[in-house]
C-alpha cells in the first residue's frame, strides 16, 4: 500500500508538532509506504516580508519572480522540509521496534529529476505546471525502507528548479508512483460549501459545480484541481482532511473524492 500524503505549510507552522509526526511515524512502521509531500506558503511568505519582497497571487498560485524563486528553494527545501525531516526522524527513534525500521529523507522533484514541470502562465514567473517525472529515485527509497519527503520543486527541462503549487506536485507524485492513495492534509476540516458545511463526498461533476461556483477561493482551488489530475492519473482514494482531526482520529475524514472507478475506503 503506497500513500501520498500532502502537508499544508500552515500545518507545519511554527514547526511540525509532534503528534502529526507520531501519527506518520506510526503509519510507517505498520508497513504502509509513505511519500510525503509538503507546503510551506506561511513560511514562505514571511521570508519575503523579511527581505522587503511583497507576496502576491493569481487564482490561489503564487506569482514567482527570481528572488521569489531564490526564497522558495531556501524556505520550502531548506528550513521547511529539514524541520520536517528531522520531526519524523524523532518520532520514529521514539517508537518501539524503531531500530532498523523506516527513515525519513529530505529531497525535492529536484533530485534525480524525479518530478518535472514546464514554466506555465507568463504571468506567474517562474511557476511550474507539472509535465510528469522519472520515479526510480523515488521507488529506490520506498523500497529500500526511506519515507520520502518532498518539497514541491520540480525540475524544469534544463534540470533548474521551478516553484509548483504543493497540490499539484502530490497529485502528480502520487500518479508517478501510481499510490493507491493520496491524502491533502489542511488546516480546514475539508471542503466546504456555499453554507460553509463540510462536504463529506465529492463526484467529479459535483467537484466542477463547486469550483465553478463561488463557494471556493483561494488554496482551495488548487487543490481541487489537483484532486481532479489524481483522478484522471487513476489514483483510486482521494480526500481532503483537517490535520487536527486526522491525527486525533476522533472525527470523520473530510471530503472524499468518489472515484468512479474505485469503491475503496477513506484514506486515514
Ligand atoms: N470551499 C472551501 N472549503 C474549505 N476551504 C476553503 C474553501 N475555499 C477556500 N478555502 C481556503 O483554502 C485554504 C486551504 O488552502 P491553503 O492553500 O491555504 O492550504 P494548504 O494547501 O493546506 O497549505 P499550503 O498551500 O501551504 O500547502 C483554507 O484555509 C481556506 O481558507
Ligand atoms: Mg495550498
Amino acid at each position: 500500500m503506497t500513500t501520498v500524503i500532502k502537508i499544508g505549510g500552515s500545518v507545519l507552522e511554527p514547526e511540525p508538532s509532534a503528534d502529526l509526526a507520531r501519527a506518520l511515524a506510526r503509519r510507517a512502521l505498520a508497513g504502509e509506504r509513505l511519500c510525503l509531500v509538503h507546503g510551506g506558503g506561511k513560511a514562505l511568505t514571511a521570508m519575503l516580508s523579511r527581505l522587503g519582497i511583497a507576496s502576491s497571487f493569481h487564482r490561489g498560485l503564487r506569482v514567482t519572480d527570481q528572488p521569489t524563486l531564490e526564497a522558495a528553494v531556501m524556505v520550502l527545501a531548506g528550513a521547511v522540509n529539514t524541520r520536517l525531516v528531522a520531526a519524523l526522524n524523532r518520532a520514529l527513534a521514539q517508537e518501539p521496534r524503531a531500530a532498523a525500521g523506516p527513515r525519513a529523507v529530505g529531497l525535492s522533484g529536484v533530485d534525480g529529476g524525479c518530478l518535472r514541470a514546464c514554466a506555465g502562465a507568463p504571468e506567474l514567473g517562474f511557476v511550474g505546471e507539472m509535465t510528469g517525472g522519472e520515479p526510480r529515485l523515488l521507488e529506490t527509497l520506498l523500497a529500500s525502507g526511506f519515507i520520502p519527503v518532498l518539497a514541491s520543486l520540480a525540475a524544469a527541462a534544463d534540470g533548474s528548479p521551478l516553484n509548483v503549487n504543493a497540490d499539484a506536485f502530490a497529485a502528480a507524485c502520487a500518479v508517478q508512483l501510481r499510490a493507491d492513495r493520496l491524502l491533502f492534509l489542511t488546516d480546514v476540516p475539508g471542503v466546504r460549501d456555499g453554507a460553509g458545511r463540510i462536504i463529506a463526498e465529492l463526484d467529479l461533476e459535483e467537484l466542477e459545480t463547486l469550483s465553478a461556483g463561488g463557494a471556493v477561493s483561494g488554496g482551495m482551488l488548487p487543490k481541487l484541481a489537483s484532486c481532479r489530475a489524481a483522478l484522471a492519473g487513476g489514483v483510486g482514494e482521494i480526500a481532503i482532511a483537517g490535520a487536527r482531526e486526522w491525527i486525533t482520529g476522533g472525527a470523520p475524514a473530510g471530503t472524499r473524492l468518489r472515484n468512479p472507478c474505485a469503491t475503496a475506503e477513506v484514506p486515514r
